[in-house]
C-alpha cells in the first residue's frame, strides 16, 4: 500500500500531462436543410470576429468534423466554408485545456451564380524555407471581401491573401477583383504537399465559390444524408424560426437549461411538464416568456407556441437538428478518475479521504473549507499537493461528477 501511494504521487505528472495542456476546437457542420457537409474549410482568427488577425486552420472531413489544436483560449472568430453553403462567421468563446464543441449549422446558399471564383492558383518558391501563395480572384456582382484565405490543413494555419496592389484598410469596402498575395510563409515548397493546402475567398453577402486544394483541384463533395435519428426529447441542438441556434441541457427531471449560440438571447429558467416546455427569458434587457409544445412525426422534432415580450409577442418554432450526447455517468468518470484515491462508498480513507457524504458534511474533509460545490470543483480542477490536477474534464464531465458525490 505505501509503495502505490509513494508511486501514485510521484508520477501523476507523467500520467496527466499529455491530455490536459491542449486546448481544441472540435465540432461537426450540419446545414439547414438536414445534411452533413462532407468538405470544407475553417479558418479562425485569434480575438474580435472580423479583426482580420488569421491565425489557425483546418479542413472540414468527410463526415463533416473538425477538430483543431488552438494556441490559446479566449475569444476566437471562426469562419467556416462548404460550397453550396452560405459562408458561417461566429464570434466564439475558448476554454484552455479542454476540447471546445461549437456545434454548427450553415444556412442553404440560395444563388450560387454570384458566388466569387479563384484562378491561377500558384505557389511561389522565394528562399528554400519560404514561399508566396498567388492567386486570381473576380466576382461578377464586385463585392468582395477580405477573406482571401490560404489554410494550411497539415499544420493547423491560416494566411489572408491582400490586393496585389496593397491591403484596403476599410474592410467593409468592396474588394477589387485581380490577383491576391499571400504573406511570405515559412515553409521550405520543396517536397510540400499541396494537397493538404486549401485556398477559399468569401465576399460580402457570405458567398464562397468552389474551394481549391494546392494543387488546384476543387474538394468539393455533396453534402450527406443526416443519418441521425432524432430523439423525441428536448435535450439537443435546435434552430429557431428567427434562424439562432440554442443548446438546450437537461439538468434535472422537468428541469433544463438552454443557451443561445452566438447570440444575446439569455435563458433564465426552462421547465418541462410532459409536453409543455415553458421558458423566461431575457432578450436586449426585457424579460419575455414563452409556452412551448413538443410535438413529434417522424424525424421532425418540433417546439412551438406563443412567446411575449414587453413591446412584441409572435410564434416561437424551434425545430431539433441533433441529439444531445449520451448522457454522462458520473459513476463511471469517478470510478475512472477518482477510484484510485478515492471511496465514495465507505469511510475509509484510501490515499485521499473518503468522499462518502462529501456534501452531507458542512466543511471539506482536509482542507476545512466550506463543502460548496464551487470549492469541490476548484479543487478537482487544480488538485492538491497529492491530489493531480483535471483541468482536462469536460465542464459536462465536471458537472456529472459532482452531481454523483452530491448522490453518496
Ligand atoms: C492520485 C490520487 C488522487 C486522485 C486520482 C484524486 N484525488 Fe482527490 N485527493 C487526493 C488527496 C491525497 C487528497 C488530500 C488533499 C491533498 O493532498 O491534495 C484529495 C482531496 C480531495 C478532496 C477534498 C478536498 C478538501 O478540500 O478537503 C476532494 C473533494 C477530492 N479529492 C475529490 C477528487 C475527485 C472528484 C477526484 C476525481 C476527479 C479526485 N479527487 C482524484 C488524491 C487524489
Amino acid at each position: 500500500m505505501i509503495l502505490v501511494v509513494a508511486g501514485v504521487g510521484m508520477s501523476w505528472a507523467l500520467f496527466f500531462s499529455p491530455t490536459w495542456a491542449q486546448t481544441y476546437v472540435s465540432g461537426r457542420v450540419i446545414t439547414a436543410d438536414g445534411r452533413v457537409v462532407a468538405s470544407g474549410a475553417l479558418a479562425l482568427e485569434k480575438g474580435e470576429l472580423h479583426n482580420n488577425a488569421f491565425l489557425v486552420g483546418g479542413a472540414i472531413g468527410s463526415d463533416g468534423t473538425f477538430k483543431i489544436p488552438l494556441p490559446s483560449g479566449g475569444p476566437w472568430g471562426l469562419h467556416v466554408y462548404s460550397e453550396n453553403y452560405i459562408y458561417f462567421p461566429l464570434q466564439i468563446q475558448i476554454a484552455a485545456g479542454t476540447d471546445n464543441d461549437i456545434p454548427i449549422i450553415l444556412p442553404v446558399d440560395g444563388t450560387p451564380a454570384d458566388n466569387p471564383r479563384i484562378s491561377n492558383i500558384t505557389f511561389n518558391k522565394i528562399t528554400n524555407q519560404v514561399f508566396q501563395i498567388s492567386m486570381q480572384v473576380d466576382d461578377t456582382d464586385a463585392n468582395l471581401g477580405p477573406q482571401m484565405l490560404a489554410v494550411d490543413t497539415k499544420r493547423f494555419k491560416s494566411y489572408r491573401l491582400v490586393p496585389k496592389d496593397g491591403d484596403i484598410k476599410d474592410k467593409k469596402a468592396d474588394f477589387p477583383n485581380g490577383e491576391y498575395l499571400s504573406p511570405f510563409i515559412p515553409v521550405a515548397l520543396d517536397g510540400e504537399d499541396l494537397s493538404g493546402w486549401l485556398v477559399v475567398v468569401a465576399d460580402h453577402q457570405c458567398s464562397n465559390g468552389t474551394i481549391y486544394d494546392g494543387a488546384g483541384q476543387s474538394v468539393f463533395k455533396p453534402a450527406v444524408a443526416h443519418t441521425e435519428t432524432l430523439n423525441c426529447d428536448i435535450p439537443g441542438i435546435w434552430k429557431s424560426n428567427f434562424d439562432k441556434i440554442y443548446r438546450f441541457s437537461q439538468t434535472q427531471p422537468g428541469v433544463l437549461s438552454g443557451e443561445q449560440i452566438a447570440g444575446n438571447l439569455l435563458i433564465d429558467k426552462m421547465e418541462q411538464n410532459a409536453d409543455a416546455v415553458s421558458i423566461a427569458y431575457r432578450f436586449e434587457g426585457k424579460t419575455g416568456s414563452a409556452e412551448l409544445k413538443l410535438h413529434c412525426q417522424e424525424n421532425k422534432i418540433l417546439l412551438e407556441g406563443p412567446f411575449r415580450l414587453a413591446d412584441r409577442s409572435g410564434d416561437w418554432v424551434f425545430s431539433k437538428l441533433k441529439n444531445a450526447k449520451a448522457a454522462l455517468s458520473g459513476e463511471k468518470l469517478f470510478t475512472d478518475n477518482c477510484s484510485v484515491c478515492h471511496y465514495a462508498d465507505r469511510k475509509d480513507r484510501k490515499v485521499g479521504p473518503s468522499l462518502l457524504g462529501l456534501f452531507k458534511n458542512p466543511l471539506l474533509p482536509e482542507s476545512g473549507q466550506a463543502a460548496s460545490e464551487d470549492n469541490v470543483r476548484q479543487r478537482i480542477i487544480n488538485g492538491g499537493d497529492k491530489m493531480p490536477p483535471f483541468k482536462h474534464l469536460k465542464e459536462e464531465e465536471l458537472r456529472a461528477i459532482v452531481n454523483f458525490l452530491k448522490t453518496h
